[in-house]
Parts: structure tokens; sequence; C-alpha cells
């Protein structure tokens, strides 16, 4: 069956499925594999040096042949990773936070193609007037920090609906070919995922988180703003873990205040401390005490059963969205 939309023609797929940034998780084995399933994936900037992300980059687009995209976190400057990525040859971005207008500009100079991550219909009415390609309308079920105002059912459609012709990919809630199918059904070119994809055998997240995002139901999340750098104001989903718990026990004290700040939990790629609290997930590599950093997955962890290959889960969305199709029709049929 074919599932041809205005995205997988701009992107090439064989299915309307792109993975999200899943911060160090978004490694080139991770988007190599995304790239060759036929699908495509977003890694994040944010976690990248200024000094590395020429080489980092590089190493991606070698292993992804070129496929794939980047996301830039515009709650600082990120004019110095928008040059560095138009100079490595990146032509796909994702932008989300801040103000996105002037860097839409750059991007659509140089004849790139732009995602941007919106939570509100209001949002969506501007994305043509700015020159916005897709909008990516992120519902607040999502794992991370989610800009979402409502969950995906609703505001969807009130994102298609004010985007006047942009077309719109569905971000939070969507694990397989179901979440697809209904998605589709409410006005999306495509899915656009995370938790899923955080729970593969190619993401370089850490092995204990993605099994604790295959253990979890939906009653082991939590929203909160505790992983967030002061003063940024961005809501999370996570799953709960022994920061968040000894925090809770201890009457949720404003930062500054909270157990065990300024902790060392273990230290980054390049040797810097990581301290608790820090919005760093936990990273395959990573020594010390990986549970206490943040465990970001959204709702879909109910439909999460264990971990895969990026091709498993490639095959699986496009197998289930064939059978609810298949269930649609009969269900037409019968009636
Ligand atoms: C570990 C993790 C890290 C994420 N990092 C980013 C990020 O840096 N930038 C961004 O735009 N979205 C980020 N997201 C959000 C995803 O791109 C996506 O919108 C979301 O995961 C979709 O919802 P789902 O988890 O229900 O599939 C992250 C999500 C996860 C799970």
């Amino acid at each position: 069956m074919s599932f041809e939309t205005v995205l997988t023609k701009a992107l090439d797929l064989r299915v309307p499925v792109v993975a999200g940034p899943l911060g160090r998780g978004s490694s080139a084995e991770f988007l190599g594999a995304m790239a060759h399933s036929g699908s495509f994936g977003f890694t994040a900037a944010a976690h990248m040096p200024e000094e590395t992300v020429s080489r980092e980059l590089a190493e991606i687009s070698q292993a992804a042949n070129g496929r794939f995209g980047i996301n830039l976190s515009l709650v600082r400057d990120r004019r110095k990773w928008l040059a560095a990525a138009l100079e490595a040859g990146v032509s796909v971005f994702s932008l989300w936070q801040g103000d996105v207008e002037p860097y839409v500009r750059v991007i659509k100079d140089a004849g790139g193609l732009v995602f941007w991550t919106i939570g509100t219909p209001e949002e969506a009415k501007r994305a043509k007037d700015i020159g916005v390609d897709f909008i990516v309308s992120q519902g607040e079920e999502a794992g991370g920090h989610y800009v979402g105002c409502a969950p995906t059912m609703s505001l969807l459609p009130a994102i298609v609906d004010a985007a006047n012709g942009v077309p719109v990919v569905a971000a939070g809630g969507i694990a397989d070919g179901r979440g697809l199918v209904a998605a589709l059904a409410l006005g999306a070119c495509g899915v656009w995922m995370g938790t899923r994809f955080v729970a593969s055998k190619e993401s370089a997240n850490h092995p204990g988180y993605k099994q604790r995002i295959v253990a979890a139901r939906a009653t082991d999340l939590v929203e909160t703003e505790l992983f967030d750098p002061v003063g940024q104001e961005c809501p999370h989903r996570v799953i709960r873990n022994s920061t968040f718990s000894t925090w809770e026990a201890a009457g949720r004290p404003a930062s500054g205040q909270r157990p065990g700040e300024g902790e060392q939990i273990s230290r980054f790629p390049n040797g810097k401390p990581l301290y608790r609290y820090d919005t760093a997930a936990a990273w395959g590599a990573m020594e010390g005490d990986w549970e206490a950093s943040p465990l970001y997955a959204g709702t879909t962890v109910g439909l999460i059963h264990d971990v895969k290959s990026v091709a498993e889960i490639v095959a699986e969305i496009e197998a289930t969205a064939e059978a609810a199709l298949g269930r649609i029709a009969n269900f037409r049929v019968a009636r």
C-alpha cells in the first residue's frame, strides 16, 4: 500500500514517518538506520558544542547518506549552529521555541526546508507568512519538552484548520500505524515520533532508559518543569525517577533548595560535570547515576513493549497502518 503524501514527496520517504530529535539518542548510527529504513530523522543540536558541531554533522551525514535534518532549539542564539549546518550541506531544518522568523529567512535563502514545531492554532496562522514549509503540531502527550496546549486528538485538527494550507505533521502520542492512520484522518501529512524511537536498538540513549520506557505505564509519567534550566519555563514529560521522587518527598522545594542540587551525577562526553536536575537525557555510554537524569517519555509508553530495531519499528508501523485502514474499510462495508 502506498502512503504518498506531501511529506513523503518532500523527503523522499517510503512511509510518512520521521523521528524527531532525541537529544544524544539521535546518533549517527540511529540516523543512518532511519535513512536506510526509508524514513528520516532529525538530530538535536543542543548537545553539540560549537567546537564539534561540524565534525558531528559530517559523521551523521556519512552514516545517513546526507538524509537527515537538524533541530535548532531557539531558546538561545543558534546562528553559529545554523551556519555550521548549512556549511555541512544540511538542507532540512526543524525549529522550535524562540523567534523563528530570522532563521526561516536564512534557511529559505539557502534553499532549505523548514519544519516548525508549535503548540497552538495561533502560531499556525503565522506559518505561511513566515515562509515555513511544514508545521509540526506537538500535542501535550509528547515525551520530552513540549509546547502543545492540548492533546493531539484535538490540537492537530485545530492546527490543520488554522494553517492556511501549510502541511502539518503530527507529533505526540503516536507509536504505531494506528496512530499514523488517525493522524492522517485528522488532516496531517505524516507523523513525527519520539518516545517509540528512543526504545530502538540503534538510538544512543542509555539501555537502562530504554528498558524503563518498555516497563513504564502512563501512570508512571509525570509532567514537570524540574529538569529545565532555571528561567526557561517549558514543561516536560518524564518517567518518575529517583531525582523526581526525592524532590517530591521534600515538598517540591524551589530551585536553589532542591535536594542534591549541585551534586555531580556523571560526566558529559567532553569531561564536563553533569549535575542533578540537568536537562541531559541518559545516553548510551553515560557512566554514574544514569537513572537520576530525566527519563523523557510520552504517553505512548503504554504501547511500547520491547526494544526493536528501527527497521522493525518502521515495518510494524506500515503493517499496523494497513491493518487499521482495512478495519475502517470493513466498518464502512458493514454499515
Ligand atoms: C529524549 C527526547 C529528547 C527530545 N529532544 C527534543 C529536542 O531537542 N528538540 C525538539 O524539538 N524536540 C525534542 N523532543 C520531542 C520530539 O521531537 C517529539 O516532538 C516528541 O517526542 C513526540 O512525541 P512522542 O514522544 O509521544 O512520540 C524530544 C523527545 C524525547 C523523547
